[in-house]
């Protein structure tokens, strides 16, 4: 369930329970790689690495923070392919599944893992060649921008404001119609404060903060408008040929300015400037 946030002191007390944060996601460590195991969760996966290999460094001694990187879905495979990551989380429980995976695949010594809050980083300005924040607080674009290197690469998810009033509606029609109806750009959801933005106003955003937008494309919940059952999206087996032109299909709306607005999420790519 979501709800936009009106007054800023309920603003401050919602986003600053890190505790709260912290707890729901050491729960949620041994379950969170098994969802990539069924048909929607390898879809979206997919999508995220064929979307994210066409903006990773050609170097690849270049220097990767995973922020808020949770099981290491995204620093392992990068860890494998040579570069040198640092993967920072505030779930203990959910960095601690990263680090047997690093150690199980023999990658452990490419990956630095830290327990931190993304909104407070404990690097020098300009650190990394890319910075990626997938699914952490909204409020750390400032402090991610503050550590990539200037000419180096930028990418941070972000809720999408007609898509998560859509793909909500069904449970509650009046939070939705009260997202679309409100100028705020915040939404409470599990628990959590997430910018809810439309793509001009991510591009806006982050060209605002020093950062020349590459390309922004619409990502998470798309299989819904392919109306693919339900049995079907949970599923642990799947034929290939089905699953090629889900995500060719995905691709292709992923990057479809009329479609843009549909899915849950959108990444933004950028270069800081
Ligand atoms: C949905 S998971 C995403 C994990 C990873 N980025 C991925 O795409 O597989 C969200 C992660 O954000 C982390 N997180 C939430 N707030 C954070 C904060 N303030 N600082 C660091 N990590 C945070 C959670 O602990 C969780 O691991």
């Amino acid at each position: 369930m979501l709800r936009t946030i009106r007054g800023r002191k309920m603003l401050e007390d919602e986003s600053r329970d890190i505790e709260k944060i912290r707890k729901r996601w050491d729960e949620h460590a041994d379950r969170f790689d098994k969802w990539y195991q069924t048909f929607k969760g390898a879809v979206e996966n997919h999508m995220d690495w064929e979307l994210l290999k066409r903006h990773l460094p050609q170097n690849r001694d270049a220097k990767i923070l995973d922020a808020a990187g949770g099981t290491g879905r995204i620093t392992l495979p990068l860890a494998k392919m040579g570069y040198s990551v640092t993967l920072c989380d505030i779930s203990p429980k959910m960095l601690n599944v990263a680090r047997r995976k690093l150690l199980r695949e023999g990658v452990l010594d490419k990956a630095e893992i830290l327990e931190c809050d993304v909104c407070k980083l404990r690097f020098a300005d300009e650190s990394f060649d890319f910075v990626l924040c997938w699914d952490g607080p909204s409020e750390a674009s400032k402090e991610l921008i503050r550590v990539t290197k200037k000419g180096g690469k930028i990418s941070v998810y972000l809720m999408n404001k007609c898509g998560v009033a859509i793909s909500e509606f069904h449970e509650n029609p009046d939070s939705s119609l009260a997202l679309l109806r409100s100028k705020s750009n915040y939404v409470v959801h599990h628990g959590e404060k997430s910018m809810a933005v439309s793509v001009e106003e991510a591009r806006e955003l982050f060209e605002k903060t020093g950062i020349q937008v590459i390309e922004i494309y619409a990502v998470c919940g798309m299989l819904d408008l392919l109306s693919i059952p339900k049995k079907v999206q949970e599923s642990r087996s799947w034929d290939e040929k089905f699953f090629k032109q889900v995500t060719e299909m995905l691709l292709r709306l992923s990057e479809e300015p009329s479609a843009k607005g549909l899915s849950r999420h959108l990444v933004l790519y950028g270069e800081r400037i």
